[in-house]
């Protein structure tokens, strides 16, 4: 199902599958489109199965990464590259690795730099002097987008986080024990996000039916950082059945 609600379109498909097979589509159409396409890419357990469905894709000669180049979200901090737990590790093991990739074209947020402030600063540079084609994001149960969690302002480049205790439980099923999950993150800020050409969101599960109807249909506030999405003029929403449990009846009637 495709609709579209307030410039967004919103597609709600039937389960993290075909959620993931949509959003995977969409990428391999940008990179396909413009083969130097700059994509700002995202962690968390909801694109797990678009990095799979790109990697298939790309195994089966669908689409091409050659000429393109990334930059992610966000990294926790401080965290060595090489901890399982890190978003260079994630975004290795699950995406990278597997496709093609220039040496030197994907970026992340250095988890491990000794002057952060300069490093965010750098990292800000780089994304303005590419410019974002295509931003994929995730969305935490509070809101949050990349790591800008709720907060009585936007925060808009890139810069050091203090994790919400709610999204550092939420992490700590990645981690063998909460005391082990990392207190603080670097994440490209709300401007770094909203910067971005085009932005695909994407959510799956029950549990962020609440944070989606509020992101769609609530104030535009830094409480809610996902609600500013609703000020960009190419925002798709790709959502599966249960992550749009309260919001159907809502966009059907509107
Ligand atoms: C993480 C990431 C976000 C992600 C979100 C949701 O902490 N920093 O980029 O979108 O939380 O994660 P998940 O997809 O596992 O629910």
């Amino acid at each position: 199902m495709r609709i579209n609600y307030n410039g967004m379109t919103i597609f709600v498909k039937d389960n993290y599958e075909s959620m993931s097979k949509k959003a995977a589509a969409l990428v391999a159409a940008q990179v396909t489109l413009k083969a130097d396409s700059v994509l700002g890419l995202a962690t968390g357990s909801t694109p797990e199965g678009m990095y799979q469905a790109l990697v298939q894709m790309y195994l089966q000669d669908e689409v091409d990464f050659s000429e393109a180049i990334s930059f992610n979200l966000d990294e926790y901090y401080p965290i060595d590259a090489s901890n399982p737990q890190s978003y260079h590790y994630y975004m290795e093991e699950k995406f990278f690795k597997h496709v093609n990739f220039k040496e030197g074209n994907n970026h992340l947020p250095d988890g491990k730099a000794l002057d952060v402030e300069e490093a965010c600063k750098a990292y800000d540079e780089a994304i303005y002097e590419h410019g974002i084609d295509l931003q994929v994001l995730g969305i935490g149960n509070n809101g949050h987008i990349g790591f800008n969690e709720p907060d009585v302002h936007f925060e808009s480049s890139t810069h050091l986080v203090k994790l919400d205790v709610g999204t550092i439980e939420a992490n700590a099923r990645f981690f063998e024990t909460i005391e082990e999950v990392p207190t603080r993150a670097v994440s490209m800020g709300i401007k770094n996000i909203m910067h971005a050409k085009k932005i695909i969101l994407i959510a799956s599960g029950e549990a962020k039916a609440d944070i989606i109807e509020a992101m769609i249909f609530g104030d535009i506030t830094p409480k809610v950082p996902a609600s500013i999405l609703q000020l960009h003029n190419d925002v798709t929403m790709i959502l599966d059945q249960a992550a749009a449990g309260k919001i159907l009846a809502k966009l059907m009637a509107a």
